[in-house]
């Protein structure tokens, strides 16, 4: 028998209404819109706006649409998993609310934590499960309501991040595409640079914990930028190199939305042209576990049966990876 290969079969995602626009920002902090086009990138962001709307509300209606265009009935998932640094509640997972919401009720689902590499980190989880022959449909998402922990006064942070995300439908395929290979990494001594200080069982939210303004994310940015320069452009590297990939192997570089300069130093590592690299930085910003779903469900027509795709991401842990797979399928007009 041919050795099975956990392939995308399907790609959705979700962005709430309201964008925020750099014109807004201005109003909040003070920033200028050329500032933060010029250092990140970034016109505007979404915000899911509203009362108990956590990230799930992002999360389901991209499974829902997920489950249309491949086909899917809620009860053939097998499992799910839910990339997310801003979970509905601390428990139960995401996952579950997600689950419950579409009817996927054969599914089992943990939530994974690994910041902007969660979807990365997922990806290759639900990879290993499809592999193994056990499950044939597992549902990966990314999705995160940033905005949820961003200090709307600290201008060095508010500006980059956003609310959004996606997922993806992982099948067994035996023509060998899909998830080839992986390297990922996490380094424990990067968390004094981007953390939350509070909600967590060591600081559990007090009056002074809120006065103190702990329950925002904490990012020393220039710090960050510079691990992630070097570390998303390694692993992207590494990837490549024990694949036998050159720049002119690889169609399409799915980089992590963090910071254009970012993307940009890793394009140049890898030898490739700006015309292959996905880039939605513009309109989203920093959507964490949202950002390579969301440029996979953007960038979906232009990719094709048997392309040579490198995801890449860095983010606070420090966690980063890269994943090298073929893609699975030709766009159906539907
Ligand atoms: O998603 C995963 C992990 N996160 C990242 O990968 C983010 C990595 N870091 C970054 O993208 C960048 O460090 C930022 C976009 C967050 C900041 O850009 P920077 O070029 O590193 O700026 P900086 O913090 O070094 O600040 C440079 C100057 C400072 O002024 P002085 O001290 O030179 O007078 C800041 O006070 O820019 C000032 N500044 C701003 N000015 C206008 C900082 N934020 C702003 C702002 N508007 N929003």
């Amino acid at each position: 028998m041919s050795k099975i290969t956990a392939a995308i079969t399907g790609v959705s995602g979700y962005v709430p209404e309201y964008v925020l626009t750099n014109k807004e920002l201005e109003t909040l902090v003070e920033t200028n819109d050329e500032w933060i086009t010029s250092r990140t990138g970034i016109k505007e962001r979404r915000i899911l706006k509203g009362e108990n709307m956590g990230t799930s509300k992002i999360a389901v209606p991209a499974v829902k649409e997920l489950l249309r265009k491949t086909n899917t009935r809620p009860e053939e998932v097998d499992m799910l998993i839910c990339a997310t640094t801003t979970p509905d509640m601390v428990f139960p997972a995401t996952a579950n609310i997600i689950t419950a919401e579409v009817g996927a009720v054969n599914a089992f689902g943990y939530d994974l934590q690994a910041a902007c590499s969660g979807f990365l980190f997922a990806l290759a989880t639900g990879s290993k499960f499809v592999e193994s022959g056990q499950y044939k449909k597992v549902v990966i998402v990314g999705a995160d309501k940033m905005s949820s922990i961003v200090d709307y006064t600290d201008r060095s942070t508010c500006i980059i991040f956003g609310d959004g995300g996606g997922c993806v439908m992982l099948e067994p395929n035996t023509e060998g595409l899909g998830v080839q290979d992986q390297v990922l990494k996490s380094d424990g001594t990067g968390a004094p640079y981007l953390h939350m200080k509070a909600g967590g069982s060591r600081r559990p939210a007090t009056k002074e914990t809120l006065e103190a303004r702990e329950h925002y994310a904490y990012q020393e940015g220039q710090q960050v930028f510079k691990f992630a320069v070097k570390g998303m452009a390694d692993v992207a590297a590494e990837v490549m190199e024990r694949n036998n990939l050159t720049g002119d192997d690889v169609a399409w570089l799915v980089p992590h939305q963090a910071n254009k300069r970012i993307i940009e130093a890793t394009a140049n590592r890898m030898g490739l042209s700006n015309d292959k690299v996905m880039l939605n930085i513009h309109k989203y910003g920093n959507t964490t576990s949202g950002t390579i779903p969301l440029c996979l469900w953007e960038y979906e027509s232009q990719m094709k049966k048997g392309d040579n795709i490198i995801l890449a991401a860095f983010g606070g842990g420090f966690t980063w990876g890269s994943i090298f797979l073929k893609w699975a399928y030709d766009t159906k007009q539907d």
